[in-house]
């Protein structure tokens, strides 16, 4: 059985026709072709698939799409504005803060998350943002330069 849900994403309005268990990870990924969202564990440890649910962030893994009715979903495929890169991703590019980029998706919205309610956080804040996202190549410490070195005015 399909039933009808109407999502909104990055600003664009998709009518949709789904199974009802079915993930927000997976209309994204699959229905909607935006795979920037990652599947790592499906199983809401890693934080891949981090996304923006009306400016709060959530494992889609573990969202039924259903449920996202009619709320302001924001992917990463959104972050970059009129072909220019959001702050956050200048910033992971300058430092050197992305390795095999499986979790920087999750990652760079955990941390947006963060910057829009508090534009100048402490270590400990910027550690606590990103405590639900798993990486195992960097190390973190290139993440977290990378969000300190940014115009605290943003
Ligand atoms: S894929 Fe959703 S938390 Fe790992
Ligand atoms: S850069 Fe590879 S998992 Fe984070």
């Amino acid at each position: 059985m399909k039933i009808p849900v109407t999502l909104k994403v990055n600003g664009e309005t998709y009518d949709l026709m789904i199974a009802p268990y079915r993930t927000l990870l997976d209309v994204l990924r699959e229905e909607m072709r935006l795979t920037g969202s990652k599947k790592g564990c499906d199983a809401g440890d890693c934080g891949a698939c981090t996304v923006l649910l009306d400016g709060k962030p959530v494992n889609a893994c573990l969202v039924l799409a259903a449920t996202a009715q009619d709320r302001e979903i924001l992917t990463i495929e959104g972050l970059a504005r009129n072909g220019k890169l959001h702050p956050l991703q200048e910033a992971f590019v300058k430092e050197g803060a992305v390795q095999c980029g499986f979790c920087t998706p999750g990652i760079l919205m955990s941390l947006k998350a963060l910057l829009d309610t508090n534009p100048a956080p402490t270590l400990e804040e910027i550690k606590i943002a990103m405590a639900g996202n798993l990486c195992r190549c960097t190390g973190y410490s290139k993440m977290f330069k990378a969000v300190e070195s940014l115009d605290r005015g943003m």
